[in-house]
């Protein structure tokens, strides 16, 4: 079975069953700046799991687009990914662990046709904060799980919570048992010898867990649960790896036609990381020295050296990207849309990296020098920051280079700087929240409206690429960033400078009106499309031109905003520009 096809049975089945299919948020949490990506389907449904009421209903499922970093540095081996798709169905305070259980069941036996004696699954064997979860393992037995195929842990294996802090309870895991020889008399499904792979898991999430370490009841009792598509993908297609089915197997054969070295995890490691890279771009995402900008740089440049290493010509990333456009535009037709946006996001990124490369290794090799002439084998923590930090060159490949001349380097003292480093830039980041529209005047309101103004202009000129990736305002001028990959040309300047200043002369009346995210989607206005469903938002209507999501304040009528005059337009960072424009 294909992975679109599970996909597909999947959200029919929870469809069948009273579930609401709502989309995956983009892997990007606009309002979220404590996580740099979605990693869990049930990540944005926080809000709802903590109480609030979703419009959708109190059951839902959907596909989620996650990506994890945390075992960036695993990929390569045959399992772990860092994008990965997760299917997910939820109880909003609706039903619990019996219905959840046997809905899981039926669709695991009845649906995807697994035979019963495949799966084992693991319960909560309980502590101070929680009782054994009998019922979980009743359920599972009244559904069809021999005895002797249900396991109970602790909180190590059996415990759900994203992060420290928020809604969290015991899960109950599904496992299917590959059929290769146990490794010992105690093999179990928490064995990682690779005999029994973790299919599902259904998280009954009862309790909040706060900063502190306490336990609380929330107030309602809810369901949510994660099934990993390329796992299941691999399992149902009797493969070894994720690499092995239609998601990767294209490209990985390409790079088997294109390689003049021979090395398998090399060419994981290139397929995976485009993957990511693409859709992370397709969402918005772009290289930078920052946060979810350095994740992503370091996709970018972690695959160009394993192309390196294959021999391959870093021009093929483009052949690469098509290639994977194609084969995955079926499941994420937003791909095919960003295609241009992707390539010149990737062949920028590769162009760059190609010069730190070059400046790194010339450092690199004086530090080498010194370091030899003091008779040291190892490369301090500090140079190894400065080369990442001036250079732009990553602690992976400074360790790779110290290898390939019989060195090591300090890889602590550099996650010290590196820490250091990036706490200074979390609460500089921080102080950036802050500012947004606290001061508002007359000046201001107006240079918001503009703001609308441009947007729309923008995309009208430039196509509906254009998309907000921020905005700044002072009294003199506002800033605003957004998606294109080029620069404007003077002629693409003037026009939007005239179709904004043409909106003014035409005094516009600004409406405001409130309404949910979705019905607010449906009325064709641009804005933030996250992870808000059911929230009331404010929708700005400006005459016929604008329409945008927005907590404003505007102006009322357009009229009296003075004339509108672009002072310059320039890069951002990759993929992104910047325009600074007044009203004078
Ligand atoms: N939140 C749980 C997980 O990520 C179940 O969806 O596994």
């Amino acid at each position: 079975m294909k992975a679109i096809e599970i996909r597909e049975k999947y959200l029919t089945f929870f469809k069948n069953h009273g579930h609401t299919v709502i989309p995956s948020a983009p892997l990007i949490p606009e309002n979220d700046p404590s996580v740099l990506f979605t990693t869990a389907g049930m990540q944005p449904l926080v809000p709802y799991l903590l109480g609030e009421n979703h419009p959708a209903g109190t059951r839902l499922t959907d596909y989620q687009k996650c990506v994890r970093t945390v075992d960036i540095d695993e990929v390569g081996d045959n399992r772990h990914l860092t994008y990965f798709e997760m299917l997910g169905n939820w109880s909003l305070g609706d039903y619990f662990k019996e219905e959840s259980i046997q809905m899981s069941f039926d669709f695991l036996t009845k649906e995807l046709g697994i035979p019963i004696e495949k799966l084992s699954v693991t319960c909560f064997t309980g502590d101070n904060d929680c009782p054994r979860d009998e019922v979980s393992a009743e359920c599972w037995k009244k559904a069809g799980i021999p005895e002797d195929h249900i396991y109970f842990y602790g909180k190590d294996d059996n415990w759900w919570i994203a992060g420290e802090e928020g809604p969290c309870g015991p899960d109950t895991e599904m496992f299917y048992d590959t059929g290769k020889p146990a490794c010992s008399e105690n093999c179990q499904p928490s064995c990682d010898c690779g005999k029994y792979v973790e299919i599902w898991n259904n998280v009954f999430m009862e309790y909040f867990k706060d900063a502190k370490g306490n336990y609380t009841k929330l107030s309602k009792k809810n369901v949510d649960t994660g099934l990993g598509l390329e796992r299941m993908a691999m399992l149902l297609q009797g493969k070894e790896t994720p690499y092995d089915t239609e998601l990767f197997a294209p490209i990985m054969q390409k790079l088997e036609e294109l390689q003049k070295v021979d090395d398998i995890q090399s060419r994981r490691v290139v397929a995976e990381h485009l993957r990511s890279s693409m859709m992370i771009i397709c969402d918005g995402g772009r290289p930078s020295n920052l946060d979810r900008g350095y994740v992503l740089r370091r996709l970018i440049r972690r695959m160009i050296r394993h192309m390196n290493k294959l021999a391959i010509n870093l021009e093929e990333i483009s052949t690469l990207i098509e290639l994977n456009v194609d084969n995955l535009k079926e499941m994420y037709p937003d791909l095919s849309k960003n295609k241009e946006i992707i390539q010149s996001v990737m062949l920028e990124e590769k162009d760059k990296f190609i010069k730190t490369l070059t400046h790194g290794e010339k450092e690199f090799s004086k530090e080498k020098q010194k370091a030899e002439e003091q008779g040291k084998k190892q490369i301090d923590g500090k140079v190894v920051f400065r080369l990442y930090d001036t250079y732009g060159f990553p602690p992976e490949v400074t360790a790779e280079l110290a290898k390939e001349n019989g060195m090591t380097v300090d890889l602590e003292e550099f996650n010290r700087l590196f820490k250091e480093h990036q706490e200074k830039s979390r609460l500089g980041s921080e102080q950036k929240f802050k500012g947004g529209l606290a001061d508002q005047n007359e000046k201001t309101i107006a240079y918001h409206t503009a703001t609308h103004l441009l947007h729309q202009a923008l995309r009208t000129i430039l196509g509906d690429h254009v998309k907000q990736s921020g905005s700044n305002i002072t009294e003199e001028r506002l800033r605003f960033d957004f998606t294109h990959p080029q620069k404007m040309t003077k002629e693409e300047i003037k026009q939007v400078e005239d179709l904004v200043n043409e909106q003014i002369q035409k005094d516009l009346p600004v409406t405001c009106e409130e309404m949910n995210y979705d019905e607010a989607k449906e009325s064709g206005a641009i804005g933030l499309f996250t992870d808000k469903y059911g929230e009331k938002v404010k929708v700005y209507t400006i005459g016929n031109f604008s329409k945008e999501i927005c907590g404003g304040p505007h102006v009322t009528h357009t009229g009296d905003m003075g004339t509108f005059k672009i002072k310059k337009e320039e890069s951002s960072s990759s993929g992104i520009r910047r325009i600074k424009a007044v009203l004078v």
